[in-house]
């Protein structure tokens, strides 16, 4: 679904260079959730952002379902192949938690009634109660603007969810909840709203990186699985 090959990517600078990966080389399933953990700095937001699309490797190449990224038009690519949530739940401020939701969709050219439709069914899969739906997102706890983002990010359709420490703001109990529904994504069988989501989640938790069906660390720019 997803693959990297001899993946190698430095920042560079007008004086400066700093090398970050390595020949990374990997594929990611569909229908699997994958954790990344390695040392602060080493690179796991920097891999997430070339699987985005969001940049490119200076070597080796990045392939979705067998296609080269460049050869993927961005705007599609980002918005119904890969979708990424964050530590910080980066909702629309000024939207409602429903209208952040129906938002991707909207984009979408799918009309209101039935983006609001698709958006509280997503709501409910989330555990979001519909007494919320019409506050802002400040003015709910952090995960529950969390589980609103992964519902947003299940909206825009795509098939891959790159997570860069989406649990690094919550705490335990909040942090479990999330890599629940997060591994319920991947379970689910066709049909379902957001079945079978190619999940990779860049952590720095050992435990929740342990609900992973591959586990991957990530140092001195080379990826190797972790046996359990
Ligand atoms: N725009 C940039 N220009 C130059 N160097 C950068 C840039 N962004 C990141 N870096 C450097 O690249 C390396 C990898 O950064 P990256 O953000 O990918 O690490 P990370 O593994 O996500 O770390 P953390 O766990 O702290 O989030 C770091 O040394 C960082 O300082
Ligand atoms: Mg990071």
């Amino acid at each position: 679904m997803l693959t990297l090959e001899n993946v190698s990517y430095s920042y560079t600078g007008r004086s400066s260079r700093v090398d970050v990966l390595h020949g990374v080389t990997c594929t990611f399933e569909q229908g699997k959730f994958y954790t990344i953990q390695g040392p602060s700095g080493c690179g796991k937001s920097t891999m997430l952002s070339l699987m985005a699309a969001l940049d490119h490797p200076q070597e080796g190449r990045i392939l979705y379902d067998g296609t080269p990224l460049k050869e993927i038009k961005t705007a599609r690519y980002r918005h119904s192949c890969v979708t990424t949530i964050f530590q910080r739940f980066n909702l629309l401020t000024y939207a409602t938690v429903i209208e952040n939701v129906m938002y991707p969709q909207l984009l979408n050219g799918v009309k209101a009634a039935e983006a609001r439709k698709a958006a509280a069914e997503l709501l409910a899969k989330v555990d979001i109660a519909e007494s919320l739906h019409k506050r802002l997102p400040r003015n709910l706890s952090g995960g529950e603007q969390q589980r609103v983002a992964i519902a947003r990010a299940l909206a825009a359709g795509a098939k891959v969810i790159l997570a860069d420490e989406p649990t690094g703001n919550l705490d335990e109990e909040n942090s479990r909840r999330v890599v629940a529904i997060l591994k319920q994504l991947v379970r689910e069988k066709d049909g379902q709203p957001g079945s079978g989501k190619t999940i990779i989640m860049v952590t720095h938790d050992g435990d929740l990186a342990k609900e992973a069906d591959v586990m991957y660390s990530l140092r001195g720019g080379m990826l190797r699985v972790v046996e359990a």
